[in-house]
């Protein structure tokens, strides 16, 4: 006989994405000038198409950001036009009974905001909250569910630390300082959520990996493994302003300690993904288990895979969903699952190549074509229901 995993009534299933990465026709961030997206997937004016097909294949919410550059593209004035296309998209989504989920801010800045120095400038949180008063006011009672930032940890990592994404720093008293200011954004903006629409909820999107020590009986892994876990934990920072949780989950680390680097990845590898993350599904289940201890529901904001050929994403969606399910049977609040992504798109600074969509694009004429595993996903949204056959 079959075996099925049966999800909790009320579960939402969606797929989630973000402004730049799919509007298209962004010119005034500051993305742009060195990672132009160009006319992306052209979502900014296909949208009411692919929410057909989201609609088409069961989901029932929907993840997406709103980008600030195209609301203020001047510090201080507002494009009403803007705020109307935004008001439309959620709109198209309602109409079709899919539940929005709105992120204020996915990794991309208005120019003027980066030329006065971005989220180093103290005046960073006055300009973001200014942003944030301005959309609820417009949005109110319209959307339920509000994430402040995407990923803060990634953004400061790729940006401040690492120097590959804007503003390409590399240095430590500026991280601390974003740190500081995206922190007090947060807090402000929770509060002006909740005070203009005492109705919705908000919270914040954490990528969080799995980090286990490599080998378990060494004090000195589990000592790495500690510090690196604890310092890139966005949540903890976060607590006591959030009404749910945000999880993207995507990777996993073995951590050796290193006299000299202070840690080594030691991953078996065993499946990658195109780009080559390591494809590690149990790892969400102790990821979750460590988040029941905040005691709020939590929402799998993001999870998949670069799989161009389709090969991998069935199974991947199965072994991530086996271990989700096992969560929520151990006790773990979790409240929906939003697959990354429903659209091919741009993936950062690796551009157009990694294929993480449901759905294909072809680039050049725009179509959309639906892969095999974005069925395979509809139907468990459409049962509520995971069949495991074969067992993962
Ligand atoms: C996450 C980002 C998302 C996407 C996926 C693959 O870190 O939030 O925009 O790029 O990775």
């Amino acid at each position: 006989m079959e075996k099925i995993l049966k999800f909790p009534e009320g579960f939402l299933w969606g797929t989630a994405t973000s402004a730049y990465q799919v509007e298209g026709g962004i010119e005034n961030n500051d993305w742009a000038k060195d990672f132009p997206a160009g006319r992306a997937c052209d979502h900014y004016n296909l949208y009411e198409k692919d929410f057909d097909l989201l609609k088409s294949l069961n989901q029932n919410a929907y993840r997406f950001s709103i980008e600030w550059s195209r609301i203020e593209p001047e510090e201080g004035k507002f494009d009403e036009k803007e705020i109307e296309h935004y008001k439309k998209v959620i709109l198209a989504l309602k109409e079709r009974g899919v539940i929005p989920f709105l992120t204020l801010h996915h990794f991309t800045n208005p120019l003027w905001f980066a030329k006065k120095g971005g989220w180093e400038n103290k005046k960073s949180v006055e300009y973001f909250c200014r942003f944030v008063e301005k959309i609820m006011s417009n949005f109110r009672g319209l959307v339920e569910f509000w994430m402040t930032f995407n990923e803060p940890q990634v953004l400061i990592d790729q940006g401040y630390l690492l120097g590959e994404w804007p503003p390409f720093k590399k240095n430590i008293f500026s991280a601390i300082k974003v740190f500081k200011n995206i922190k007090k954004s947060h807090q402000r903006a929770f509060e002006i959520i909740h005070k203009i629409d005492p109705d919705s909820k908000a919270g914040i999107v954490n990528t969080d990996a799995y980090f286990e020590p490599y080998q378990k009986d060494s004090v000195f892994d589990r000592v790495a493994c500690f510090l690196v876990k604890y310092f890139s934990g966005d949540i903890f920072w976060f607590r006591g302003y959030m009404d749910f949780l945000g999880l993207n989950y995507y990777q996993h680390a073995r951590l050796q300690f290193h006299p000299l680097k202070f840690y080594r990845i030691r991953n078996e590898n065993k499946f990658l993904s195109d780009i080559n993350w390591e494809i590690y599904p149990e790892g969400i289940f102790h990821v979750l288990k460590d988040l029941q201890k905040y005691n709020l529901p939590i929402f799998i904001t993001e999870n998949g895979l670069a799989d161009a050929k389709d090969k991998l994403r069935k199974d991947f969606i199965k072994d991530h969903l086996f271990w989700i399910h096992r969560a929520i049977q151990e006790g773990v609040d979790v409240r929906g699952y939003f697959h990354w992504s429903l659209i091919d798109n741009f993936e950062w600074a690796k551009g157009f190549e990694p294929r993480f969509g449901l759905i294909e694009i072809d680039y050049k004429t725009l179509e959309r074509k639906l892969r095999p595993s974005a069925l395979y996903f509809a139907k468990i949204c459409k049962e509520n229901q995971l069949p495991l056959n074969p067992k993962p």
